[in-house]
Order: C-alpha cells, then structure tokens, then sequence
C-alpha cells in the first residue's frame, strides 16, 4: 500500500496521536532557528518544536496528513511558525538550510534502499553548525532488518549510515515513551564533521 493510500484510507497505525514525550525533555537544548521534519504525518512535533526563537517546516506526501496538522494545530499558539509541505522530501530543496532536522519515523519508513538519499536530503538542508536529532524507533535487535514497514532501526546503524558527514553529540536510549514504544527508542544527536 502506498503512504497516500493509507492516509486516504485512515490507515495510520504509526499515529500516536500525540508527540514524543522525550521531544519535550530536550526541546530547550535543540537549535533555535530554522527546524525541518521530513515525513511530518499529523505534525504533532512540527507543532511541539514551533517557538518564537524556531520556525518549523513539517513536510509530508500526504494532503491527508495537511489536514490532519491543520485540524490538530488550530488555536495553537505557534501556528503561525509553522509552515507545512505537501511533496516528496527527497525532491525537496529548501531556498534556506535548517538549523535543525528532526526524524521520527521517518527513516524507519523507508526501505533500506533509500537510506543512501535519505542521507542526501539531511546533506542538503542542513547547515553547517546545523544539528541532526533521530528518535530511533523501532529498536529491535532480533527483528528481521528486510522487513517494514517500520523497518528495524539501531543506534549503531543510525550512527554508521550518517557517518560520512555527521558525527554524535550523544546517543542515548531513551526512558520516557509513547505506550507501546518502551525500550524500543533511542536518542541519536548529531551534528557536521
Ligand atoms: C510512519 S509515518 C510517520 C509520521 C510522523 N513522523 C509520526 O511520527 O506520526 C511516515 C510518514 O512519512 C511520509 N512519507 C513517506 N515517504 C515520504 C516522502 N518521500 N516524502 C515525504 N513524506 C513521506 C508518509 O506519508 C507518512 O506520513
């Protein structure tokens, strides 16, 4: 099934409905500036992040997904620092680099063959003194790596597949999640070599 398919069709097991609880642990030693989350679904840590020290761009295929962030940010404080994409991220340019990428769930998303252009995107966007900050999920040793969606995630295989061009700030496991998510969640922070 395709991402448009399943939004259109309520299909969203990913959706906890809410943001990350370890998002808000960290949010006041993230970059200020300009944030991005690519593959944003309903948007609740584009929300989370929009401050007025950040702006926020949430990016996502799904027109789907725009309307539920639409829905869910209405009354919010820091709407208006958010601005959301509907497109591809991997055709995405941005006319100013971010100062902040966020992924959560998105890279666990993607079949392993795309993690090479996945890498390409956080190249482009990202400035130089520009932070990387991955909510790893789902942490599952033993799982088969083949299979996903979500496919299974590591800190060493984060770590390992942004190396060319970023290095850790800290990675950590993480010890507050949404139920469901426990123990399967690490923090990987990173930023240019
Ligand atoms: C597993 S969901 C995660 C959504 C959100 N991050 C969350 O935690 O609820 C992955 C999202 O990535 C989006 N997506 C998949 N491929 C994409 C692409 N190439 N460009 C932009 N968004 C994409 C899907 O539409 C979907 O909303």
């Amino acid at each position: 099934m395709t991402w448009q398919a399943a939004w259109e069709e309520g299909r969203t097991p990913w959706d906890a409905g809410k943001s990350a609880p370890v998002l808000h642990s960290i949010l006041d030693t993230l970059p200020e500036g300009r944030a991005l989350v690519p593959g944003a679904g309903s948007g609740y840590d584009v929300l989370a992040l929009a401050s007025e020290a950040r702006s926020v761009v949430g990016l996502d295929l799904s027109p789907v997904a725009k309307m539920k962030f639409e829905e869910f940010a209405q009354g919010h404080p820091h709407r208006d620092r958010v601005d959301f994409v509907v497109g591809d991220a991997f055709d995405y340019s941005p006319a100013e680099p971010f100062n902040l990428v966020w992924d959560y769930t998105f890279l666990c998303a993607l079949p392993p063959e795309l993690r090479p252009q996945w890498l390409e995107l956080i190249d482009r966007v990202l400035h130089p003194d520009g932070e990387l900050a991955a909510l790893i999920f789902p942490v599952k040793p033993d799982a088969d790596p083949n299979e996903g969606p979500p496919y299974p995630m590591s800190p060493e295989l984060v770590t390992k597949l942004v190396s060319p061009i970023l290095v850790p700030i800290s990675v950590s496991a993480v010890e507050q999640s949404n139920p469901g998510r426990e123990g399967k969640e690490w923090l990987g922070r990173y930023r240019r070599k």
